[in-house]
């Protein structure tokens, strides 16, 4: 740590999701954290953010084994593009804490070994790993999530509607101010498409059809968020009852426990601006829904829709409240949270066992694919 106790990170990939949301909370949080590094395979990048932040260029690294070798910084950020277990093994090994962005990897054999170096990271030296998986730190989602845990330990819980229907993120990424500069080296652009590929044919097979392959990148870059919500709320997915992809769209009935089937719907809007992630959560005599915000829209809150039954003068009325839990942003509360687990060791909420769970069952959802 710092000499004056907060907690030095390194930012490995300054790009979009680094520049809208990760650096401005974690300037808005300086009294815990401070930005000590960066990292990033665009020179112009690196150099941008390098100087909007005020990070010197001693600090400034384009190779993340030099970031994470360095005696500068206690934890490092993962939003790179591709698989981001070669930097978090790197992190792990140098003793440093890690926040690592979704999706963790592409294959089985990397989410396995990601968990297990967290772990000995964790025995050894107390290291917190953690996955930015920032929807489960949601205040809404999380008043939500009280509410579909007491239906399911009620054992009234039966079915959930969970739809995700997905414009172009440049809908409402356009108005952020984002520093992009068109000179990674084509080496390293070719090198990471071939890995992709690599990584694509392990886990699906050689014999994947190009539609499971595209469907792969979807499930794995946006259906993520969906499924480490859905176990946030349910528990680990048992069953996968169908799975049907047409276009970039994407329908599943899944089987979770105490009998309850998801019926799961992940649909390209395209440049229609009216992205929609909502979970409708039935149980006897009762509906919960939560209705997720574009995740790039700051503080915009996630409400929770409560609806039953109750008695009235001729009968019963049906009512719905509409909650607004907190206009905190769940992308600074999953920062928060690293820092509770890291200067009070605790184990964090969304940790790298749970990530290699939901890698094998996003493998398991594409290999499913007809
Ligand atoms: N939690 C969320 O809602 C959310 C939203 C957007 C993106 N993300 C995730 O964050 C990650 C980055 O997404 P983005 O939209 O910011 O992408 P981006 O392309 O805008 O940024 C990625 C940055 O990483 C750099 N980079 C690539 N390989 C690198 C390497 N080996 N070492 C160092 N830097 C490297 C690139 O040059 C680029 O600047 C992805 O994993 C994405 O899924 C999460």
């Amino acid at each position: 740590m710092s000499s004056d106790e907060r907690i030095r990170v390194g930012v490995i990939g300054c790009g979009s999701i680094a520049q809208i949301m990760h650096l401005p909370y974690l300037r808005e949080l300086d009294d815990r954290f401070a930005i000590s590094a960066l990292c990033d395979v665009s020179p112009g990048t690196l150099a941008a953010v390098a100087a909007k932040y005020g990070v010197p260029d001693e600090h400034c690294f384009a190779d993340y084994h030099d970031l994470c070798a360095s005696p500068a910084i206690d934890a490092v950020l993962i939003c790179s593009s591709g698989s981001h277990v070669p930097p978090a093994l790197a992190a792990l090994a140098a003793d440093k804490h890690a926040l690592v962005e979704k999706p963790l990897c592409y294959t089985r054999r990397e989410a396995q070994a990601f968990a297990a170096a967290a772990q000995a990271a964790r025995e050894r030296s107390g290291i917190v790993t953690q996955l930015a998986y920032m929807k489960r730190y949601d205040p809404g989602y999380q008043y939500g999530q009280r509410r579909v845990r007491a239906m399911q330990a009620a054992g009234s819980l039966f079915f959930v509607d969970a739809r995700h229907m997905h414009p172009s993120n440049d809908l409402y990424t356009a108005h952020h101010p984002v520093h992009r500069a068109p000179d990674v080296p084509a080496a390293v652009r070719a090198a990471g498409q071939r890995e992709h590929q690599a990584a694509l044919t392990e886990s699906l097979g050689p014999e994947a059809t190009a539609a499971q392959r595209g469907a792969f990148g979807t499930l794995m870059g946006s259906s993520i968020h969906d499924i480490y919500s859905l176990r946030g709320l349910l528990g680990r997915p048992e069953a996968i009852v169908a799975i049907e992809v047409w276009g970039r769209n994407i329908a599943a009935l899944l089987r979770y426990p105490n009998g309850v089937r998801v019926s799961y719907t992940w649909a390209d809007l395209g440049q229609l601006r009216e992205f929609r992630q909502e979970f409708a959560c039935y149980g006897a005599d009762e509906r919960v829904t939560i209705t997720f915000p574009s995740p790039f829209l700051r503080s915009a809150p996630t409400i929770v829709t409560l609806q039953a039954m109750e008695a009235g003068q001729d009968g019963p009325v049906h009512t719905e409240t509409r909650v607004t839990a907190s206009y905190e942003e769940a992308f600074k509360r999953e920062w928060l949270h690293f820092h509770e687990c890291i200067t009070q060791g605790r184990e964090p909420r969304t940790g790298a066992e749970a990530a290699q769970h939901d890698t094998e069952f996003i493998i398991e959802l594409a290999r499913a694919i007809r």
